[in-house]
C-alpha cells in the first residue's frame, strides 16, 4: 500500500510506539490456538514495520512482552520466549540489510532464557550502525519497572537526593537517547495502557483502534498517523 498523499510529510512523528494486541482474541475467533494468534501477529509486525520505515519515523517502538505477561499460563509464555527468539533470528538479516537497528527496552533478568538474551545481544551488535530507523522491541517490559531500574541506577551511582532530577531519571532509562513517543497507537478496541512506557508517554498523543493485532497492516498505522496530524499538542502552554 502506497504511502497516502493525504499524509503531511512535514509532520511525521519521529517515535511511534505500538501495543501489539489482540492476537489471542483473533485465534479464538477463527478457532485457532491463542499461540496461533502469535505466529500470525508477526507478519502484522514486519508490515507495520517497513511501513513506518517508509516514512521516515527514526524509532518504532512495539511491545513484545510485558513484565505482567509473565502471569500467563507456563505453555503460552514458553510460546511467546521461543517465538521472540525464532522471530530475532529469522528476521535480523533482512532488517538489517534494510539498514534497521535492532534495540530492547526491558529487564534483562533470569526468567528470560539465556538463549533470548543472547539472540537479543547478538541482534543488536549486529545492527549497532543503521540508521535508517529503530525497532525497538519492548520485551519482559514494564513501566514501573524501568522507572524502578533508574532509581536503582541513581543510588547505585550515588547520586544525592539534591541532584534528582527528570534529566538524572531520564538519563537513566532504558533507552535515554530515544525521544519520547509522540504517537502510541493501542489496536485491539482496550483503550489502557497497560504498564507501557509510563515515563516516556507524559505528552503522547494516543490513538485507539478495533483491529486485532495480526490484522494490523501499515495502512492502520497511516491512518493512526493521519489522526495524530489532526491533534493540537499544548505541553501545557498555550496554542501557537
Ligand atoms: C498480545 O495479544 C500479545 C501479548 C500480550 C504477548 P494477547 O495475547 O494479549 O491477545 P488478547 O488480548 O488476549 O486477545
Ligand atoms: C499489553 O497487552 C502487552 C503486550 C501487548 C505485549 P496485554 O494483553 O498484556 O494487556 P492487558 O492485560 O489486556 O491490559
Ligand atoms: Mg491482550
Amino acid at each position: 500500500m502506497p504511502i497516502p498523499t493525504s499524509i503531511d510529510r512535514t509532520k511525521i512523528p519521529r517515535h511511534v510506539a505500538v501495543v501489539m494486541d489482540g492476537n489471542g482474541r483473533w485465534a479464538q475467533r477463527q478457532g485457532l490456538k491463542r499461540t496461533d494468534g502469535h505466529a500470525a501477529g508477526e507478519e502484522a509486525l514486519v508490515d507495520a514495520a517497513y511501513g513506518a520505515l517508509s516514512l521516515g519515523i527514526e524509532v518504532f517502538t512495539v511491545y513484545a512482552f510485558s513484565t505482567e505477561n509473565w502471569r500467563r499460563p507456563v505453555d503460552e509464555v514458553r510460546f511467546l520466549m521461543n517465538f521472540n527468539e525464532s522471530l530475532l533470528k529469522r528476521r535480523q538479516h533482512e532488517l538489517h540489510a534494510d539498514g534497521v537497528r535492532m534495540a530492547f527496552s526491558g529487564r534483562r533478568d533470569r526468567r528470560v532464557p539465556r538463549r533470548v538474551l543472547s539472540n537479543m545481544q547478538e541482534a543488536e551488535q549486529l545492527t549497532a550502525k543503521n540508521k535508517k530507523m529503530t525497532l525497538n522491541m519492548a520485551f519482559n517490559y514494564g513501566g514501573r519497572a524501568e522507572i524502578v531500574d533508574a532509581v536503582k541506577k541513581l543510588i547505585d551511582d550515588g547520586v544525592s537526593s539534591a541532584k534528582v532530577d527528570e534529566r538524572a531519571i531520564r538519563s537513566r532509562l532504558y533507552h535515554p537517547e530515544f525521544p519520547d513517543p509522540d504517537l502510541v497507537i493501542r489496536p485491539s478496541g482496550e483503550h489502557r495502557i497497560s504498564n507501557y512506557l509510563l515515563w516516556q508517554i507524559a505528552y503522547s498523543e494516543l490513538v485507539f483502534n478495533d483491529v486485532l493485532w495480526p490484522d494490523f497492516r501499515r495502512e492502520h498505522l497511516f491512518d493512526a498517523i493521519l489522526e495524530y496530524q489532526l491533534r493540537e499538542r499544548r505541553f501545557g502552554g498555550l496554542e501557537t
